[in-house]
């Protein structure tokens, strides 16, 4: 297994680039499949362990994919098979993306469910209403979902979700663009992974309204058209970087991006203190004296995202003072905080809420990567701590930050990834 080796203490400083985003990547290669012959050609695509997995999902149906130099070309003309096994599905939440478009390209689809995750339950239920209201009938047997289009082709219809979700608005949008009629969804995800989506939909031929709000009104098309699109950026890494500059001290400029998707967040930096310098395409961040403490409430886009929210427990242990960061996406996403508390941070649960007590001088020793985004907070507490920090399990850090050690030595942090074997 790999793990990363940080020395701790050195300032960053300098320029990176922004990667492609991983969770607009995921929704994009899945419509692939609503089109029935000829090539995509997708630019920006990250080179990351998730799309590995959602590329081997989609060879396993039939599909032919190739990954080079950031661009994906995927065909999905001879796809035939519309069962997606656990054995895949297992390795990834957002496989339950390949759902819709297969039920409505071929009217039926066999999806295993995907389970839990490290924080908590996420259900599907939303993404199963979505795909009944468009005509489906669903059955859930033997750990898989079996979906039918009962006349062959789903129906346009109106889906209000009770709560905001990003996968299951996905789902709907990818479903209701081959399906016959008006489609209208309504508290619809506003992510910007959703908004690039429904550009990319538009781009194979779909007429989608309301795109980037929560209101989105779809006319379904009897076929969508290969394309060729350019991803958009990460904001999650992009601000994983900011961070990272804010906790050593930094000055670090993240070029690639758009700044308006990372408005919450930089609002947030300038509150503790950074300054905060914006380009049509790059932010730079420059620390303040010392850190403010400043609370953050995650909530769904434009507010604070949740997959910042670990990370910005992360900078918040070198706070001068008492900060309280609040998820009410996840409730219970917080398993980075006994890891933390290991190096030394003061920081406690209280239900959806984590109380972090700062300043407090981290000493480095080995952690534990339990999840994603718990993992990049690991690395920044062990950017700033005393001595070496091993971040172990380093798998789960690799599903969605490309050559993340290499863009942190180019900003002068002492990082490597190192083989061990884990006992036990
Ligand atoms: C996506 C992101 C993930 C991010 C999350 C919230 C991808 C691949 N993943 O996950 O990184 O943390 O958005 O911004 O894009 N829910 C239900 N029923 C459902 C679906 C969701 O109750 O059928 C709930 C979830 O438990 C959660 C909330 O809705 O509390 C939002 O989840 P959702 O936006 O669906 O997250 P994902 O799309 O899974």
């Amino acid at each position: 297994m790999d793990k990363l080796v940080i020395r701790g203490g050195r300032r960053l400083s300098g320029t990176v680039t922004a990667s492609g985003s991983k969770n607009s990547s995921l929704p994009i290669i899945a419509s692939t499949l609503l089109s029935g012959a000829g090539t995509f050609t997708l630019h920006h695509i990250p080179d990351l362990k998730d799309i590995k997995t959602f590329t081997q999902l989609l060879n396993h149906l039939g599909a032919e994919t190739s990954l080079a130099n950031n661009t994906l070309r995927v065909s999905t003309g001879k796809v035939q098979s519309m069962l997606a096994p656990y054995e895949l599905v297992k390795k990834m939440r957002a496989s339950i993306y390949v759902l819709g478009p297969l039920l409505a390209r071929f009217g039926h689809a066999r999806v295993s469910l995907p389970g839990g995750c490290a924080f908590g339950p996420r259900p599907i239920d939303l993404h199963l209403m979505a795909m009944e209201k468009l005509g489906a009938k669903i059955t859930i047997e033997t750990g898989f979902i079996d979906a039918t289009a009962p006349e062959g082709r789903l129906r346009g219809a109106h889906i209000t979700f009770p709560i905001s979700s990003v996968g299951a608005t996905g789902n709907a949008l990818m479903a209701a663009a081959l399906a016959e009629g008006t489609t209208t969804i309504s508290n619809a995800a506003a992510e910007p992974e959703i908004e690039t989506l429904c550009n990319f939909l538009a781009a194979m031929g779909a007429t989608i309204r309301g795109i980037g709000t929560t209101e989105l009104e779809i006319e379904g098309s009897a076929s969508l058209s290969p394309v060729e699109f350019n991803n958009v950026f990460d904001r999650i890494e992009a601000g994983t970087l900011l961070a990272a500059a804010a906790i050593t001290g930094g000055e670090v400029t993240v070029k690639g991006v758009e700044p308006e998707q990372l408005k919450s967040v930089l609002k947030k930096f300038q509150h503790a203190g950074c300054s905060i310098e914006t380009t049509l395409d790059s932010v730079t961040l420059k620390s303040g004296k010392s850190l403010i403490p400043t609370d953050i409430t995650a909530k769904p886009y434009p507010a604070f995202p949740t997959d910042m929210q670990a990370q910005w427990i992360a900078l918040m242990t070198q706070a001068e003072g008492t900060s309280h960061i609040t998820d009410k996406i996840y409730h219970e996403r917080f398993n980075h905080i006994p890891e933390l508390n290991r190096l030394g941070a003061n920081i406690e649960i209280r239900k959806n809420q984590a109380v972090v007590h700062g300043p407090k001088l981290l000493s480095g020793t080995k952690v534990m990567s339990t999840d994603l985004r718990a993992s990049a907070s690991l690395v920044l507490a062990g950017l700033v701590a005393e001595g070496t920090t091993e971040v172990l399990r380093v798998y789960h850090l690799d599903r969605g930050y490309e050559k993340i050690e290499v863009k942190l030595r180019t900003l002068g942090a002492d990082i490597s990834r190192e083989q061990y074997k884990e006992f036990g």
